[in-house]
Parts: structure tokens; C-alpha cells; sequence
């Protein structure tokens, strides 16, 4: 099987390349991926030698390195590139339009010109907006996002499916809630609350602290994700969620006992504007067709993820630093794009 893959080296992509080289019957991994702030070659360093795999640094904007880059006869394009962090996005929306939506185009054409097999979106639960009470979104619920970013996967999301409709292009998506695990770029969550409580400095909480998310971890994610990829129907949308809703305090609070730090850490902030309150999946329709289970509960997912970031602090180091970015940028001949 031919996989083409994009922003394969930010957070969930790398994590997912790690796992697929993992599988029998993966003869080609192709990694496309920009190199912006969030993808970090770092992140893949232990699969550089295996020979299924090959990195190209490349913009999903940029129409003609894609055709250079995507070969004949890809069994599989599953796309995870994307900017992805909303207070990016309220900061400025620009980016988010060109790579979110431009960029998704972009790839919807090519893929239908060089007969790409199926299509796999990498959505989020963001597209559907806030859901109150106690009730769950699925696959069903109408898309109503609330932030930039939100708006730019919700407007992915349509014109995907406007190539299936029109073109007949084989498509799938995946909307999943929060995910969290090694490799995450240390402005989410999870990981600038780890980071921040091993330097010993203030963990800003937005607002009251008590927005939920649905909190999935990553090796659960991309067993769901490739489940999805082979059996899911085609044209169906899947939604990947652990049944694991948190308070951010709840998190926060969490992550200050697993490196057995005092809650005087906390630091209440401004909240984000606009800022949704809940978000909650009924995975139903993944475990029913596809027999999905998450592995990993919050509790066991948190402590491994906590260990990862406690062992590898040069990590935090290393993919915040401009100097590691200006490095890739030499070696891979890049002179745009980074920010
Ligand atoms: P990330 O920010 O860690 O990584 C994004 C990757 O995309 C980076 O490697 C980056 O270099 C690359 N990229 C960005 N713009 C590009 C462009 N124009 N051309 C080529 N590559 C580009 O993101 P992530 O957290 O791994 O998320 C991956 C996908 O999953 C995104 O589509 C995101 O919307 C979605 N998602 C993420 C979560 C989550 O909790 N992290 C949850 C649901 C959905
Ligand atoms: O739900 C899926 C989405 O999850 C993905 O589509 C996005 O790509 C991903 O970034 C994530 O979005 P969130 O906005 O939910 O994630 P973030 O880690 O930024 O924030 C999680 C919650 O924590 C949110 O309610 C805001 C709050 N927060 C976040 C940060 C960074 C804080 O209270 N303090 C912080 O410093």
C-alpha cells in the first residue's frame, strides 16, 4: 500500500507515521510537510532510516511541488496539514484560509487528476461548535464553528464533500475531540501545562477553568484513524472520541499531582473570545462498525504523556528554539514560509 501523507510531522501526523511504519503491508509512507513552527523533524528522528519512508518539505498551497511530489497509483492520502491552534487563529486568520481551505483544494485537485484512491480529512469536533448539558455531538450534528480556526475545518470539511458529490472522489473524514501524547508542540494544553510545571512557572487558566473537552490520547487516535482509513464507508464521517470529557482544571489540576507540584502554580487569565464551553463525541458509529476501543484511559494516557515530556526535555528545547527551525530550514533548502 502507497500512503501519502501531509503535515506528517507535527503532533498527531509523526505519532501516526511511527504507527503506520508499525503495520504489515505498508510498502511507502510519503511525509509532505511545510516545516512551519508546529512540524519538527525531531519528532520523526527514530523512522529517518527505514526505507517505506521518504519526507518531503513541501506547502499543500503550493500546486506544482505537490504534483512533483505525489506519485501515481497513492493508495491512500490522508491529510493532516493544517494550522491548528485557535488563539493562532483569533491572532489572525490569514494563515488558517490558505492552509486549511486553499491548501485542501489544492490537494481535493490533484488527488482527483493523478486517480488517488481515497481521501482521508483530518476534521475536528471544533466544526460543530459548543455542545451544552449533557448531550453529544456525532456525526449528524450540524456544523456550527465558533472560531477562525474552527470555520477554516468546517469550510475543509464542504469541500470535500463538494469532490465526492461532483467528482466522485473517495473520500472519508475524522472529527475526533482533543488529542494529547509525546510530540505535542508545547502551546495546547496538555504539554504547556507539563512544560510549565517542570520550569516551575504560573499555569495560565483561561477564564474559570471550567471548559470540557473530550480528551483522546494519541496511540488510540491513530489505531481509530487507521480502522477508518481501511473499513470506513466511504463518504461517511467517523467521530473519534475516548468518552473522556474534562474540565481544563480538572486537567491542569491533574497534571500539577503527576509531577507532585502544588496548585499555587494556577494562574486565572483573560478567557479566549469566543470561547466554547463544552465539546463532547458519541463515538458509537466508530466502535459499532469499526469495533474501536481506546486502550489508553485519561489516567494511564496523562502518565505516559507526563513521562515523555519529563524524559526528553531537550524536546521542549529543541522545537522552541529558532535555531533548530533555521537548521531544517538550511538543510532542506527552504527559504520561505517559516515563521
Ligand atoms: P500540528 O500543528 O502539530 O501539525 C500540523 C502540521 O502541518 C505541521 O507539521 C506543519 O508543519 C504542517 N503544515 C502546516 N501548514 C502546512 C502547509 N501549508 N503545507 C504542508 N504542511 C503544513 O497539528 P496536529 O495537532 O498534529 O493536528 C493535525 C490535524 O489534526 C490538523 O488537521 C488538526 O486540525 C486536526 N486535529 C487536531 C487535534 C488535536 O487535538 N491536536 C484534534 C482534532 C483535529
Ligand atoms: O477539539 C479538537 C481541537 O483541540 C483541535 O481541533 C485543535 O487543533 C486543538 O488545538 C484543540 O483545540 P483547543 O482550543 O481545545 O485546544 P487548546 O489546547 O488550545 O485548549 C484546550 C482548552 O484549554 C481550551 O478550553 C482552552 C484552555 N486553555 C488553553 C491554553 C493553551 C487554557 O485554559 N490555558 C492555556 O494556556
Amino acid at each position: 500500500m502507497k500512503i501519502f501523507l501531509t503535515g506528517g510531522a507535527g503532533f498527531i501526523g509523526s505519532n501516526f507515521v511511527r504507527y503506520l511504519l508499525s503495520e504489515t503491508g505498508v510498502r511507502q509512507v510519503i511525509n509532505y510537510d511545510k516545516l512551519t513552527y508546529a512540524g519538527n523533524l525531531e519528532n520523526l528522528k527514530d523512522v529517518e532510516g527505514d526505507p517505506r519512508y521518504r519526507f518531503v518539505c513541501g506547502d499543500i498551497c503550493d500546486r506544482a511541488a505537490l504534483d512533483e511530489a505525489l506519485p501515481p497509483e497513492t493508495d491512500l492520502l490522508i491529510n493532516f496539514a493544517a494550522e491548528s491552534h485557535v488563539d493562532r487563529s483569533i491572532e489572525s486568520a490569514a494563515e488558517f484560509i490558505e492552509t486549511n481551505v486553499l491548501g485542501v483544494q489544492a490537494l481535493l485537485d490533484l488527488s482527483r487528476r493523478k486517480g488517488v484512491r481515497r481521501f482521508v480529512q483530518i476534521s475536528t469536533d471544533e466544526v460543530m461548535g459548543s455542545i451544552e448539558g449533557d448531550r453529544y455531538f456525532n456525526e449528524t450534528s450540524p456544523l456550527e464553528p465558533n472560531s477562525p480556526y474552527a470555520a477554516s475545518k468546517a469550510a475543509a470539511e464542504m469541500l470535500v464533500r463538494a469532490a465526492r458529490m461532483t467528482f466522485g472522489l473517495e473520500t472519508v473524514v475524522v472529527r475526533s475531540g482533543n488529542c494529547y501524547g509525546p510530540y505535542q508542540f508545547p502551546e495546547k494544553l496538555i504539554p504547556l501545562m507539563i512544560s510549565n510545571t517542570i520550569k516551575n512557572v504560573p499555569l495560565p487558566v483561561y477564564g474559570d477553568g471550567l471548559q470540557e473537552r473530550d480528551w483522546v490520547f494519541v496511540g488510540d487516535y491513530a489505531r481509530a484513524l487507521w480502522a477508518v482509513a481501511m473499513k470506513g464507508r466511504a463518504g461517511a464521517v467517523y467521530c473519534i472520541g475516548a468518552r473522556t470529557q474534562r474540565t481544563n482544571l480538572e486537567v491542569v489540576r491533574a497534571v500539577l499531582a503527576g509531577l507532585g507540584r502544588p496548585e499555587s502554580l494556577i494562574r486565572y487569565v483573560q478567557d479566549r473570545p469566543g470561547h466554547d464551553r463544552r465539546y463532547a463525541l458519541d463515538p458509537t458509529r466508530l466502535e459499532q462498525e469499526l469495533g474501536w476501543r481506546p486502550a489508553e484511559s485519561f489516567a494511564s494516557g496523562l502518565k505516559r504523556t507526563i513521562e515523555w515530556y519529563r524524559s526528553n526535555p531537550s524536546w521542549i528545547e529543541k522545537v522552541t528554539s529558532g535555531a533548530y527551525r533555521d537548521y531544517y530550514q538550511r538543510m532542506y533548502g527552504r527559504r520561505e514560509g517559516y515563521r
